[in-house]
């Protein structure tokens, strides 16, 4: 049987692992509270709003990620939106192993997850649904509870960068 058009064209996972990176992003941190494990959280840019009513968001998650199996057993997760400046704390959620809550700032939200200090805005949810995302599963939430700091300006990531809002263009839409 004769192959689709293209179909033997394998996408290069480099090209494309840094074409993704050509969409400029914010940096979240996804944390949860594991009832025996305690705190899990990794950062995560695969942050997207999803529905209004109900209101749902989700992220993506390796399948190779450790905090996979706590996140996915605990009743809910947090997202914490990054604050600009806030890149080291980006960089201590990135890094693998347990060493990501020595010292830190947090406290445990209305419905149980991991509040991190100083962030543009938070999102408490409860686990909505998880779908297959080939080597990430995509993991859908529904917000319970919500902060944010109008005024606050976010963390940007773009091209392997951390990197600061630039100057307003265009009109207000
Ligand atoms: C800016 C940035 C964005 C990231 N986004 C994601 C993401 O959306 N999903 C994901 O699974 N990993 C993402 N990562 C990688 C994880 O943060 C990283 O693999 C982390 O070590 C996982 O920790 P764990 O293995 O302890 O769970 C991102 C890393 C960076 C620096």
């Amino acid at each position: 049987m004769p192959e689709p058009a293209g179909a033997a064209d394998a996408i290069d996972p480099v090209r494309l692992r840094r074409a993704f990176g050509m969409y400029a992003t914010g940096v979240t941190i996804i944390t949860a509270l594991h009832p025996a494990q305690g705190p899990v959280g990794i950062t995560a840019n695969s942050f997207s709003s999803v529905s209004l009513d109900p209101p749902l968001l989700l992220f993506s998650l390796s399948r190779q990620s450790f905090s996979l199996q706590p996140l996915l057993e605990s009743p809910g997760f947090a997202v914490n939106v990054l604050r600009d400046g806030q890149h080291e704390l980006s960089h201590r959620f990135a890094a693998g192993g347990r060493e990501k809550w020595s010292g830190l700032a947090w406290h445990e939200g209305r419905h149980g997850a991991p509040i991190l200090g100083g962030t543009i805005a938070a999102f408490e949810c409860a686990h909505h649904a998880q779908y297959d995302g080939g080597d990430h599963v995509i993991v859908l939430g529904r917000v319970l509870a919500l902060d944010t700091d109008a005024g606050g300006e976010p963390l940007l990531y773009f091209h392997s960068r951390y990197r600061s809002i630039g100057e307003e263009v265009g009109p207000d839409v």
